[in-house]
């Protein structure tokens, strides 16, 4: 009997298990930068989200993510994201939509920008991380600008009035030329966050599961508290 009970504890205490301890798995094998996302940290995420909409949205969409959604997701009043997250016009409950038409996007970058609510999960945040942060200034690109993670790409280095500008040497190795708004600590830290906001829209649900497996295990904890109790009554009068 208690055998019985102590196998199908296991066999639910195990997949919980996994569910918690699944977390962010990395990625990105030519990419030797490492982020630690910590989507338990909702002022990252609400830094990045800001971050997100003042110089992603205008091009990229997450389109299976509502602003709803987030605003409450990572604890935003929907009244502050909608007077300063939206565009004029768009609602707290729409999807994060480009603000301008993808034919024109196409017309001038040479492509339409990529949907980013699942960038996280096919690339990886160590792979983002590194391209965020390695524009470097070269005047054969289109937008003067090109990148080592992303060779040849056709998005502008939107973020380098933060970083400041780098060039890259023969070796491969970057350095900054121009000062941005930002030192490079700061720079690196909200390329953090943001990247930690596009995990999030990866996968909202990481969240909640978070909560929820430990919810499971305390559960389990009291579940087999009882069991022993029932179990103790059960042998009593065997002994
Ligand atoms: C001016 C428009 C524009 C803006 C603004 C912009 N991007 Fe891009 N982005 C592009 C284009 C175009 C591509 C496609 C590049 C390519 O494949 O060569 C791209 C590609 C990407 C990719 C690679 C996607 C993939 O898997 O290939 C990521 C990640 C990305 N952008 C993130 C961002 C983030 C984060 C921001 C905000 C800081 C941002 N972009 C702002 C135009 C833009």
């Amino acid at each position: 009997m208690s055998k019985a009970i102590r196998k199908f504890l296991l066999s639910m205490i195990a997949p919980a298990l996994l569910l918690v301890s699944g977390g962010v798995s990395a990625s990105g094998a030519s990419v030797d930068v490492h982020v630690d996302i910590d989507l338990g940290n909702q002022a990252a995420l609400q830094r990045g989200a800001r971050t997100f909409v003042n110089y992603c949205v205008s091009c990229h969409s997450a389109k299976y993510m509502r602003y709803s959604r987030m605003a409450e997701d990572i604890g935003l009043n929907e009244e502050l994201v909608e007077a300063n997250m939206l565009f004029t016009g768009r609602k707290v409950t729409d999807h994060m939509l480009v603000a301008f038409d993808p034919e024109d996007a196409k017309r001038w970058l040479g492509q339409a920008p990529p949907d980013l609510t699942l960038v996280a999960r096919s690339r990886g945040p160590d792979w983002i991380y590194a391209y965020l942060t390695s524009f470097h200034r070269d005047a054969d690109r289109p937008w003067g600008v090109n990148n080592p993670i992303l060779p040849g790409t056709t998005m502008p280095a939107v973020l380098s009035g933060l970083q400041g500008e780098q060039e890259m040497d023969a070796d491969g190795h970057l350095h900054s030329v121009t000062e941005g708004e930002l030192s490079e600590a700061e720079f690196n830290d909200l390329v953090k966050d943001l990247v930690s906001f596009l995990v999030y829209i990866g996968e909202p649900a990481k969240l909640v599961r978070g909560s929820l497996g430990v919810k499971v295990i305390l559960f389990l904890m009291v579940f087999t508290f009882l069991a022993y109790l029932l179990k103790r009554e059960y042998w009593k009068d065997v002994h």
